[in-house]
């Protein structure tokens, strides 16, 4: 047996599907949050730039960057005209900054292959440097309107949940979970249909505390009519934070990002950060990865 198999056996579906779709998305017209990369109209470069923002950080942190991003940014063509270095340094304190060379790269193939147009077919946009499977489904479905599952940590908790019956997903995505997630998508607004699940994880079924008293579909949810089972899966990795490399690199990055454009003094580098040997490792990783370069002999600065 797969260990996919193990860990998600075969859903059974919901019975009143079509009331499910009803219930969920009127909820969803009711309370859903006035997010700017949900407003009619925003373009498929907007909507590119919101999914890499959000896949790792909150709403409220991702608002005002992708505000003044897409002011500055407006196509990929005028984000492609600029050095990578700009878009890091724009990311400003997002965190997981390789996203930000990501898009730049994206934003260039988008040029190059595309007469500067993000496509709408799901396999065109994947194969775009840094663009992976989630990213290709949301921009497809959100942008685009494509009937596609799109499958997030949110979406992946509330179909655990409510059809499931386990109060977590497993710890890494299965096939399961997208064949689930296409089995459940409505005819029509079927993008729609996925934002509302979203959405759901978002406000109300979210992972520590979910407001079930408030769940528009709690008489529905299986979880619920199991009494609520604890998670008995296998460990799930918490993303640690205080004294890691990835701490290291935002506050090396930020030194970079905040000093002059001709580049900051490697010993200002090591000295804002108290421990020597790993400030030196992780300024390698970020010369390694791009995110930095070297402008001389003791000069680090952002990519020109
Ligand atoms: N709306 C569309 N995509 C979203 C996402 N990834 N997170 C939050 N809101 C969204």
């Amino acid at each position: 047996m797969s260990r996919a198999t193990r860990l998600a056996p075969p859903a059974v579906l919901p019975e009143d599907l079509d009331g499910l779709h009803r219930v969920l998305l009127g909820w969803y017209s009711a309370s859903a949050r006035d997010l700017p990369w949900r407003r009619p109209g925003v373009c498929p470069w907007g909507v590119l730039v919101s999914e890499v923002m959000l896949q790792q950080t909150p709403v409220a942190r991702v608002e005002p960057v992708w505000r003044s991003w897409m002011e500055r940014w407006p196509t990929p063509a005028d984000l492609a005209a600029e050095p990578p270095g700009e878009a890091v340094r724009a990311w400003g304190r997002l965190g997981y900054p390789r996203r930000a060379l990501r898009l730049h790269a994206a934003a260039g193939a988008v040029v190059e292959r595309h007469g500067g147009r993000v496509p709408a077919d799901p396999d065109e946009l994947a194969a775009l440097p840094g663009v992976g499977g989630y990213t290709a489904a949301a921009v497809a479905a959100f942008a685009h309107g494509a009937r596609v599952p799109v499958v997030d940590s949110n979406v992946r908790r509330v179909l655990a949940r409510l059809v499931q019956g386990r109060e977590l997903p497993p710890p890494h995505l299965t096939r399961a979970e997208v064949d689930l997630a296409r089995a459940l998508l409505p005819r029509r607004r079927a993008a729609t249909w996925s934002v509302a699940v979203m959405e759901l994880g978002a406000l109300v079924c979210t992972a520590r505390s979910p407001r079930c008293e408030a769940c528009p579909v709690l008489d529905r949810c299986r979880w619920q009519s199991l009494g609520r089972p604890a998670y008995d899966g296998p460990p799930r990795r918490g993303q640690a934070w205080t004294g890691t490399d990835r701490q290291c690199r935002g506050t090396l990055l930020r030194v970079v990002r905040e000093g002059p454009a001709s580049g900051v003094p490697v010993s200002r580098l090591e000295a804002a950060w108290p421990d020597a040997t790993q400030a030196s490792r992780c300024l390698g990783s970020l010369l390694e990865d791009g995110l930095v370069e070297q402008a001389g002999d003791d000069l680090v600065r952002l990519p020109a």
